[in-house]
């Protein structure tokens, strides 16, 4: 077996916590990243060793197909119909528990399914927790259709709200535009800092051409920081 790096011991140490939370008959949403991966290879052995019973609905095909290949039964969200516990990972978490998610391009459905939960339990390594919002790229997913017309209007919007920060299209290796599970482009706005992070996702979602952005406010209702040592601590 590979010898894990501190900052995946942290990220494990913190998927290990946040799966002590999940109990028989819960319908649970799980999410997508690194970090959600080390929980979803945790809660299939606990599913396993246990015989614990659970409802799953992914927040990535990618996660999907993980649970899957473990041996876990994954249904839609629209099968389950509202669940108990959603745990994901952030890219970013300020003192509020609001959020910066997407960076692995799957914010769209992170939203759906965290907004369709009783509760969201966010697992991060320290490295993640910020005092304000922005240091990472804030992913917004916008559809193809006239994506080049939502950069501009989000361009001018970014402008009359004094940040900066221009729109870049996420591109594959063959540079190509990255596609999202629903088929839609993202683009990352580089803004440093968000003084403001529910006023510039409600104005960002009034843009015609965007679906949604990665910034999630008064969603996460507890955040579990996995330490380079093994330990966790709570927010
Ligand atoms: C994917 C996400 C991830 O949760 C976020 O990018 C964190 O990923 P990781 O655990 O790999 O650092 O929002 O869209």
């Amino acid at each position: 077996m590979t010898e894990l790096s501190p900052s995946d011991i942290a990220k494990d140490a913190a998927a290990a916590a946040a799966v002590r939370l999940v109990e028989n008959g819960m319908r649970l949403g799980l999410g997508t990243g690194s970090t959600a991966a080390f929980m979803v290879r945790r809660l299939a052995a606990f599913v396993k060793e246990d015989g614990l019973q659970l409802r799953c609905a992914a927040t990535s095909k990618a996660t999907a197909d993980l649970a899957e290949s473990l041996g876990m039964k994954v249904e839609t969200l629209d099968d389950i119909g509202w669940l108990d516990l959603t745990i994901d990972g952030a890219d970013e978490l300020d003192p509020d528990l609001n959020l910066i998610k997407g960076g692995g391009a799957a914010l769209l459905r992170e939203k759906i399914v965290a907004s369709a939960s009783d509760r969201m339990v966010v697992m991060a390594d320290g490295s993640k927790v910020v005092e304000t919002l922005g240091a990472f790229h804030l992913p917004v997913e916008v559809i193809p259709f006239g994506w080049q017309t939502t950069k501009q209007l989000i361009d001018r919007m970014l402008t009359l709200m004094d940040l900066d920060g221009r729109p870049i299209l996420q591109r594959k290796r063959d540079d190509a535009p990255l596609l999202t599970d629903e088929g839609n482009y993202i683009l990352d706005l580089s803004l440093e800092a968000i003084p403001e992070p529910a006023r510039l996702s409600a104005a960002l979602n009034a843009i015609p051409g965007v679906v949604e952005n990665g910034l999630f406010i008064g969603l996460c209702d507890l955040a579990i920081i996995g330490k380079p040592d093994g330990e966790v601590v709570e927010l």
